[in-house]
């Protein structure tokens, strides 16, 4: 038996009846002035499980007010079958309908989920069927390509249904227009994916630690990445492939292009979109301001360019102009190298944020500058963990310290934890938003600013300059 599952073994349970394993204590252990945020996550969870099992007998007095939503989904490849997931575990939604090309792979795979389910769902390679043959859909949750996001949602709005749309909101700027206008037109709810909006550990950095307590001071620099390992293009089983004529009806030249979409130039934007939109979404969001100028380098560094027409390597800069004064972001997505993954780092003059969505690599770390004011306060209330204590080196191997040298900022972690999967508390917003009972994290609006923000580095890598945003060019 390794040490983590003795350490399980041994564990207490949760409400939930899941074993908390030695991260989970330690985590509780290095938080204990914010065990009330520690303690979310439980309750959370026993809230979860409280309401699935109040769904699943309705007629339970003091059942919660869960009126059902017909919901259809609307690409079911990779990140379909993820929405799925979260779905599943969501109350109140009833399942009727999958649309998908892909009929004898995805689609199946996500009728036979749902069927397992006992949702009586009905099958569609042509989302038009689908939106007249399905009268009764509340909502409609799509996770196609980015080239195909504007004509789904706009036609699925125009069809009087709520759209959940997976980022990046467009792979051009005239979808992302129209998908904004056809959400004001017709009076329903579009949701764009960046579902760090909803992620409680952003929530609770962007309201309480950047907000209320302003623990960074005033924040001059920014910056962040994504770096990812060298990978083999996405396969597909022989035996399963798409006919040419189909294939082409959907915008496809072969399987290999279907598959590969995200590097293909009219598809979908290539990694600086397809990662960096998530991120340079939180830029905008934490600075409180949309970029005014942008430069970057990017190229095709290293893959085939037969196979990948986008660049795999882009490094940008932004400049800001934010309500506290200038502020400068780097970014970068590169495709040959994971090293340290994905972050964002906000520093101000009094601290520094790293934060990610990555539960295991980065779940948020405080590094209060030694010039800021003391944080016991936030620490007492909570907000921040007690700051990390530095281990004494054994005699004999302490280095000489230069006087001049600065020293280390204290360490403190964000103490909210997600339990759940990364992209159910985007889906419950928008579902709780339906319902009225929640406004929308990411709306069409907010979607389109960062679509504005991140296409532009494409147009500023092909014109080797600096470009300027003008401010009206983020509003529709
Ligand atoms: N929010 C996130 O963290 C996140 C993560 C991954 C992907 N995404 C986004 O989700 C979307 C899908 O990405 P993916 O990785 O699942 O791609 P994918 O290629 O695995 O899946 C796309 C699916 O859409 C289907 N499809 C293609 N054209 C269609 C059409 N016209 N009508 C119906 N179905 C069609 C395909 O058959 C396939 O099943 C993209 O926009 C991507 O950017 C978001």
């Amino acid at each position: 038996m390794s040490d983590d599952e003795k350490d399980r073994e041994a564990a207490p349970e949760t409400p939930a009846g899941r074993k908390l394993d030695r991260r989970d204590v330690l985590l509780a252990l290095s938080t204990v002035p914010a065990l009330g945020l520690f303690g979310y996550a439980w309750r959370r969870q026993r809230g979860y499980e409280e309401m699935q099992r109040e769904s699943a007998s309705p007629a339970k007095a003091g059942a919660p007010d869960l009126s059902e939503i017909n919901v259809a989904l609307l690409g079911a490849g990779a990140q379909g079958q993820v929405l799925l997931d979260s779905m599943l575990r969501i109350p109140g939604l009833r399942f009727r309908a999958v649309c998908d090309i892909w009929k004898e792979y995805n689609q199946k795979r996500a009728v036979n989920t749902l069927r397992k389910y006992k949702f009586d769902v009905h099958g569609y390679e042509d989302y038009r069927e689908m939106l007249d043959k399905e009268k009764d859909l509340d909502a409609v949750v799509v996770a196609t390509p980015d080239f195909w996001h504007a004509p789904h949602a706009v036609d699925c709005l125009k069809a009087g249904k709520h759209v959940y749309c997976e980022k990046e909101m467009s792979n051009t700027l005239e979808g992302a227009r129209s998908m904004v206008i056809a959400a004001r037109e017709s009076g329903k709810l579009l949701q764009i994916g960046h579902q760090r909006r909803s992620h409680p550990r952003y929530l609770h950095c962007y309201k309480k630690l950047l907000g209320e307590a302003r623990l960074l001071g005033r924040i001059v620099t920014v910056n962040g990445q994504w770096n990812r390992a060298v990978g083999p293009d996405i396969g597909f089983p022989e035996r399963y492939a798409i006919p040419a004529d189909r294939l082409k009806r959907y915008g496809f030249k072969t399987m290999e292009q279907f598959r590969n979409w995200r590097w293909y130039k009219g598809l979908g934007g290539g990694p600086i979109v397809d990662l960096g939109s998530h991120q340079i979404d939180i830029y905008n969001w934490f600075l409180g301001a949309a970029p005014a100028h942008v430069m970057a380098s990017g190229g095709l560094d290293y893959h085939d360019p037969k196979t990948h027409e986008w660049y795999d390597t882009v490094m940008a800069v932004y400049e800001y102009e934010t309500p506290a004064g200038s502020a400068r972001a780097y970014y970068q997505t590169q495709t040959t190298n994971g090293s340290q993954g994905y972050f964002e780092s906000f520093m101000g003059d009094q601290g520094t944020l790293v934060i990610s969505e990555s539960e295991a690599n980065y779940p948020g770390f405080l590094y209060r500058d030694p010039n800021a004011p003391a944080w016991d306060e936030w620490v007492r209330k909570g907000y921040v963990s007690a700051p990390k204590v530095l281990e004494a080196k054994p005699e004999g191997e302490e280095s000489t310290l230069d006087v001049r040298e600065s020293v280390s900022p204290d360490l403190h972690r964000v103490p909210v934890v997600l339990r759940d999967p990364y992209h159910q508390p985007h889906l419950e917003n928008f579902f709780d938003s339906i319902r009225g009972k929640a406004t929308l994290n990411c709306p069409a609006e907010v979607g389109y600013e960062t679509a504005v923000t991140v296409l532009k580095v494409n147009e500023a890598v092909e014109a080797k300059q600096r470009l300027s945003f003008r401010p009206e060019e983020f509003k529709v």
